[in-house]
């Protein structure tokens, strides 16, 4: 048995991470603004032990083009931390993580509502601290349009030390380039001390960011050795700002499709494959490579040579290095694309699914997995009932709660 288990988070996202989701003939098609159906989900992952639930977000539609956003899994949905707000009071030990943008928001104001939310929840919110990196978003908040990812990220510095600092009982007051804080927050500590800081974001900021503040990291990685060199990098990078390689756990996405046979497998993941409209799949391929004319090249042709965006630096990099290793038409990308936004997808049977995982983990890739279904609740109930128990038999994953703070199921410090 293993000493060191792995942490595992759900990804929640409507009808399901597949864009195709919604066409499912069991899919429930307005599942985004239907609360009894996020608290199906909370409770199914409660159930299999999972340490928390993990909330995207964007203020803003996540495609442009109408038509094409009425064709995607994900076009309504909750503001997320007034979701996770019911969801506190519908279970009790699952963690719940909320992303929200530093783009967006102001320190005070969210560093109050998170403290909220994890009192509401006895010590299990947490926070996915993210830039934001859509024009749409850009749109709803002024006029000026998006702005460098370098002044993204410098906002997002001092916000994370402000927010830290509110959280830890820390500030005397902030004066700063952006932000200026005069009192300390109004609410006292929850019971885990402050809220799990999450972070998103992989290029060199993100992660030089993630390295001083983040207690997980949420990553997409498509091979082994991506994922190594992405946990070794971040890892390498604690010790100058006094933190312990154990501090921040690293979290990449996994995309699993599961049945009783590998052939059953993936001729599930094959119907999905199925539904998907080539100008969605192409649409989708567009916003995470920051291009919008991509529907003006052959789609059975090469990735055009691109600009470095100044969107997600990190997911452009990932796709352009995966076509050029696997020789992908724009097509071939849009389809893989479109399964999990760039995430590592494995089709096959519990037990293949489990090495897959167990490989990851124990190759120092990965501290856990935060796992996004193809579909709801259908690809969830499969993974809770197949793989979790694998999981356990192989002494990889907890069989029952020891804790009951986020902090304490992720086997993190209580900030002093
Ligand atoms: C795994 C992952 C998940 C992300 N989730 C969100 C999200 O929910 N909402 C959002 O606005 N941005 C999200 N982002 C975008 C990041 O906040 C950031 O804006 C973007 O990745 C650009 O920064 P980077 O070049 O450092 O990756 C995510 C990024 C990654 C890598």
């Amino acid at each position: 048995m293993s000493a060191r288990q792995m942490k595992l988070g759900l990804f929640l996202w409507a009808t399901g991470h597949h864009i195709a989701a919604w066409r499912h003939p069991d899919a429930h098609v307005t599942a985004g603004i239907d609360i009894e159906h996020y608290i199906k989900l909370t409770r199914t992952a409660e159930a299999a032990k999972f340490d928390m639930i993990f909330c995207e977000d964007a203020a803003g539609l996540r495609e442009a083009n109408i038509n094409i956003a009425r064709q995607t899994s994900r076009s309504i949905g909750f503001e997320p931390i007034s979701l996770l707000s019911v969801l506190a009071a519908q279970t009790e030990r699952i963690g719940l993580v909320s992303t929200a943008s530093t783009s967006y928001n102001e320190p005070y104001g969210l560093a109050r509502a998170f403290a909220s939310l994890d009192n509401l929840s006895g010590g299990r919110a947490g926070w996915n601290l993210v830039t934001s990196a859509s024009p749409i978003e850009a749109a709803n908040f002024g006029s000026t349009g998006l702005r460098p990812h370098a002044d993204r990220y410098e906002r997002a510095r001092e916000f994370a030390t402000v927010i830290t600092s509110l959280w830890h009982r820390k500030a005397a007051g902030h004066d700063g380039q952006s932000f200026s804080v005069r009192d300390p927050l109004d609410i006292p500590p929850s019971p885990q001390g402050a809220p799990v800081m999450v972070q998103a974001g992989a290029s060199d900021d993100g992660k030089d960011l993630a390295a001083r503040t983040a207690d997980v990291v949420f990553s997409a990685a498509q091979t082994l050795e991506e994922a190594k060199a992405f946990y070794d990098d971040l890892k390498g990078r604690l010790a100058a700002y006094g933190r312990q390689p154990d501090d921040v756990k690293i979290m990449p996405g996994v995309a699993p499709t599961v049945a009783a046979t590998k052939a059953e497998a993936q001729a599930k993941y094959d119907a999905l494959q199925e539904l998907i409209p080539d100008d969605v799949g192409v649409a989708l391929l567009s916003s995470y490579l920051s291009i919008s004319d991509l529907w003006r090249y052959p789609i059975d042709g090469p990735l055009p040579e691109l600009p470095e965006s100044e969107g997600m630096k990190s997911r452009q990099a990932l796709v352009i290095e995966q076509a050029r290793r696997d020789g992908l038409s724009i097509r071939d990308l849009a389809r893989y694309f479109a399964g999990a936004r760039g995430h590592w997808r494995v089709v096959g049977t519990a037990d293949q699914i489990a090495d897959e995982l167990q490989a990851r983990f124990e190759g120092g890739a990965a501290d856990g997995f935060n796992v996004m279904p193809s579909w709801f609740p259908g690809e969830l109930d499969a993974f809770a009932t197949m793989v979790v128990p694998e999981l356990q038999r192989r002494g990889l994953f907890r069989k029952d709660y020891e804790g009951r703070t986020l902090r304490e199921h992720l086997g993190l410090k209580r900030p002093v």
